[in-house]
């Protein structure tokens, strides 16, 4: 396993920056992947300098291997006979600055603390026997020599990739199927709103998601109003068992204002299949242009 993952986090080029920034604080961790059964869930990691985490246990197995930047990471075994709840002790047994080519493995109740050393942004792949939500009982000491722990909230601030409006526009064009869903609330979407996007507002998203997107595996790229809302319904997606989930970067605002014309670069609406009240669309050519029916809200 951990020469897989150094194989994939060395290839740099599946990793830009721009879609792993720390949306908060000094750190977010992105989802990747995960089976349907939540086990072999894999994050991508964002640090910022100073990001640091005290002793803590994973209550499964993990590795950790360094797409770019530095991370520090001592290592320890939990020596006391856990006659106290709440108190323990530690023993420091080695440590390792986790890197671009290198990685750690850990038993569920080995004990590490992570530290950024990088003076920029860092970016490291986490990978876990089971998702992080559903690891209700890993704990974190208050020192370095165990004393007392608490326990970690059992679901985690998990974010999913952003991907760049020029991203989505390659997308449109790749052949691939793709469902682009605007999960702003309908009167905002009414107001303006990308050629391709589909609304699904976040009040309304478990109620429509299956007739518009029947595929678990569909490619799906959520925009919002750069406010949040679309890392809310990738959540409640992968709850409901989507995998392949991106925000667009900046939200609608950051999608380029329409020509004029039908051209080369400009986006058709996502066609229903005759076959089905599915909402992706694998080829778009534009189609002769008509005038707009009234009901249809002015695209962008
Ligand atoms: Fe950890």
């Amino acid at each position: 396993m951990k020469t897989a993952l150094i194989g994939l986090a060395s290839r740099t080029d599946l990793f830009p920056a721009e879609h792993f920034p720390c949306l908060e604080g000094v750190g977010s961790i992105f989802r990747l992947s995960e089976d349907p059964d939540r086990r072999f869930a894999l994050y991508a990691s964002a640090g910022m300098p100073g990001k640091g985490a005290p002793p803590h246990n994973h209550t499964t197995w993990a590795v950790i291997s360094g797409v770019y930047g530095d991370e520090h990471n001592v290592f320890y075994e939990r020596i006391d006979n856990r006659a106290t709840a709440g108190e323990g002790q530690l023993r420091k047994t080695g440590e390792l600055t986790v890197k671009r080519g290198n990685a750690v493995a850990f038993l569920p109740d080995d004990f590490h603390t992570i530290q950024v050393t990088s003076d920029s942004q860092t970016l490291h792949l986490h990978m876990y026997g089971m998702s992080l939500e559903n690891l209700p009982g890993r704990i974190y000491f208050s020192g370095s020599t165990g004393g007392t722990y608490k326990t970690y909230p059992a679901n985690p601030n998990i974010v999913s990739p952003l991907v760049t409006p020029a991203e989505v526009k390659a997308m449109l064009h790749d052949g691939g199927e793709l469902a682009l869903l605007d999960v702003r609330e309908e009167g905002v979407f009414s107001q303006r709103h990308m050629l391709f996007g589909v609304p699904l507002p976040l009040s309304r998203l478990e109620l429509r998601v299956d007739a518009l997107v029947p595929r678990r595996s569909t490619r799906i790229v959520l925009v919002d109003a750069d406010d949040g809302a679309a890392q809310k319904a990738a959540s409640r997606l992968v709850a409901l068992g989507y995998r392949d989930i991106t925000v667009m970067a900046g939200g609608v605002e950051g999608w380029p204002r329409p020509a004029s014309s039908c051209s080369a670069a400009s986006m058709c609406p996502a066609r229903r299949s005759a076959s089905s009240s599915s909402i992706t669309t694998t080829r778009r050519a534009c189609p002769p242009r008509r005038s707009r029916p009234r009901s249809m809200p002015a695209p962008t």
